[in-house]
């Protein structure tokens, strides 16, 4: 394989490579350019030069094994059908660090006050609750639950100030969903964190929510997406190392990490390598 990477944990994974448009187009993945179209019986195609890579259409984006042996079927998102949701793909931004880096952040509810002040915190409301977070013995996957935080606006259909509920699951090393409270009483919103790995030190974040919300208009939830993932990226660019360090004491865990930490030690049991800072 002529990719940058021989990453298991990439290479026989479904990676996502942007949305399931009909229109040719070429993107990168994995230090190459691909090119992605769709047969006239909607069967998504890509290539890298002259090979045919494995490639499918789900949740609204196409996706490719590299090596063209998947380990796993890709993870199940039932909620992109589930009747009554809004899906809607917030678009792809680029952020130069390493995917490991932007699911880590995405995980961490700590830095809220402190970067999105007004919107999914404010100080002096700065403490992170207990939480419960496990690897899902069928899946792999992991999931953190019981996640509340108090919040000044959680998203676009809120007006007023809430305690909200989250809970979070990481299904690949580049893949995490997110579900939170929605507008609709007992019912959970779902965003979708999908990240296409251009090389180890770059990602196009792919965002796909599916929602219950009744009153925003379709560009006030992206643009409330983008308001927020505009806040994280300057943050997640500055990082001293672009890759993310597994071993040693490099960056100290804090209150609040459990998820983190737990990220990461699901990261050393995998092997992972791409994205990673080797230990020095
Ligand atoms: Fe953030």
């Amino acid at each position: 394989m002529p990719f940058v990477t021989d990453d298991p944990n990439m290479c026989d994974d479904w990676l996502v490579v942007g949305p399931a448009t009909a229109e040719p187009r070429s993107t990168r993945l994995l230090g190459e350019t691909v090119r992605l179209w769709t047969d006239a019986d909607g069967t998504p195609q890509c290539r890298l030069g002259d090979e045919l890579l494995l490639a499918q259409s789900r949740y609204g984006y196409l996706w490719v094994c590299p090596s063209g042996q998947p380990a796993r079927p890709l993870f199940e998102f039932p909620e992109y059908s589930e009747p009554g949701r809004r899906t809607i793909d917030c678009g792809g931004i680029g952020v130069a660090v390493s995917g490991l880096r932007v699911i880590e952040n995405f995980l961490d509810m700590a830095h809220f006050p402190f970067v999105h002040p007004d919107y999914l915190g404010k100080v002096p409301h700065t403490e992170v609750a207990q939480y419960q977070v496990q690897v899902e013995p069928a899946t792999g996957e992991i999931w953190a639950t019981d996640c509340r935080f108090w919040q000044p606006r959680a998203s676009a259909a809120h007006d007023t100030s809430s305690e909200v509920l989250y809970k979070y699951r990481v299904m690949q090393p580049f893949s995490a969903m997110l579900y939170k409270s929605s507008s609709r009483a007992g019912e959970l919103d779902a965003i979708g964190l999908f990240l296409q790995p251009i090389d180890d030190e770059h990602v196009i974040a792919h965002t796909m929510l599916a929602y219950f919300d009744d009153h925003s208009s379709d560009a006030e939830l992206i643009a409330f997406q983008h308001t927020i993932f505009g806040q994280d990226k300057p943050i997640l660019e500055n990082h001293a190392f672009k890759r993310m360090p597994l071993e040693g004491r490099a960056e100290t865990p804090t209150r609040g990490d459990t998820s983190s930490v737990t990220y990461r030690r699901w990261l050393r049991e995998r092997g992972m390598r791409f994205g990673v800072r080797p230990a020095a």
